[in-house]
């Protein structure tokens, strides 16, 4: 369980950002999550281009090519030295003035934590999650757009709060309009007359690296595939659901609110996805 900080190109066992640097004082940053399966970086491509248009979202310049970041995991990966990794990647605005304008910060931070992969609990991919649909709404996209991975999450920390609360694992959020969307850090899919469908982007929700891979998996091995705008109503007459994210991969929800989704076991579409998902990061 070895942790290395690679700190604008030094690694460090332990690293330390100042307190005027404005990720901590107002979320300004931008984050990746990228994991390794047998030693094999996930969909790092798809990683680098996402932290690229989070960063120009906000107007940050990243102070690194794709290709030199690229060096600098691998650099920071072989350090730690674990046999998996789990990468995060986060991009401040810098050092600046006590004082909200990014103006006064002139060089962005480059962080790279690696530390060795926690997986989740066996039980949940047994059993499912039980999840709950909770107050806080997701931002809106004309407020903070939730496509664009920043370092500011006190929406989705409150909501897993709120869940805590309740009991659950995780948060479902709705948006200002009602519609559904994600959960706190994962995307959410459910199953209704034999078709996977998933809230569309236009929700205001981020495009998971994982959600695109289960998208195309399952359009690949005929699996009807629908995304859309609906209100939580439509999970009345769910069948199946799941959350998809780097770290959870695909994870069975089979309780929402504590009420059983479906039969509240493992559906074939989610069984079928899960296996469909392993596959692949086998295969990289
Ligand atoms: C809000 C949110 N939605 C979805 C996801 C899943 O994204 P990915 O599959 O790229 O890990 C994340 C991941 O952190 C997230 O924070």
């Amino acid at each position: 369980m070895t942790t290395r900080i690679n700190l604008n190109g030094e690694i460090h066992q332990d690293a330390h950002i100042s307190v005027f640097d404005h990720g901590f004082l107002f979320g300004d940053s931008v984050y990746e999550v990228i994991s390794t399966h047998h030693g094999h970086l996930c969909f790092v491509n798809e990683h680098l281009r996402r932290l690229r248009s989070s960063a120009q979202a906000i107007s940050l310049e990243l102070p690194l090519t794709d290709e030199e970041m690229l060096q600098e995991i691998h650099k920071t990966v072989a350090a730690a030295g674990n046999p998996d990794s789990y990468i995060r990647i986060i991009v401040t605005r810098g050092v600046g003035e006590m004082d909200i304008d990014p103006e006064t910060c002139t060089k962005p931070n480059v962080l790279i934590f690696v530390k060795s992969i926690l997986h989740y609990p066996e039980e949940n991919y047994k059993n499912g999650i039980n999840i709950a649909l909770v107050s806080i709404k997701r931002n809106p996209k004309e407020a903070l757009n939730p496509g664009i991975k920043t370092g500011n999450y006190l929406n989705n920390v409150l909501a897993k709060v709120e869940a805590r609360k309740a009991g659950a694992a995780d948060a479902l959020m709705l948006n200002p309009t009602g519609q559904l969307t994600e959960c706190t850090t994962s995307n959410f899919f459910f199953v209704r007359d034999q078709r996977l469908m998933t809230p569309s982007l236009n929700c205001g929700i981020l495009s998971g690296i994982t959600r695109e891979v289960v998208l195309r998996l399952a359009r690949e091995n005929g699996v009807l595939v629908e995304e859309g705008e609906w209100p939580a109503d439509v999970l009345q007459n769910a069948e199946e659901a799941f959350i998809t994210g780097t770290v959870k991969m695909v994870m069975p929800v089979t309780s929402l609110d504590g009420r059983p989704i479906g039969d509240g076991k493992l559906g074939p579409i989610t069984r079928m996805m899960m296996r469909l998902y392993q596959d692949v990061l086998k295969s990289l």
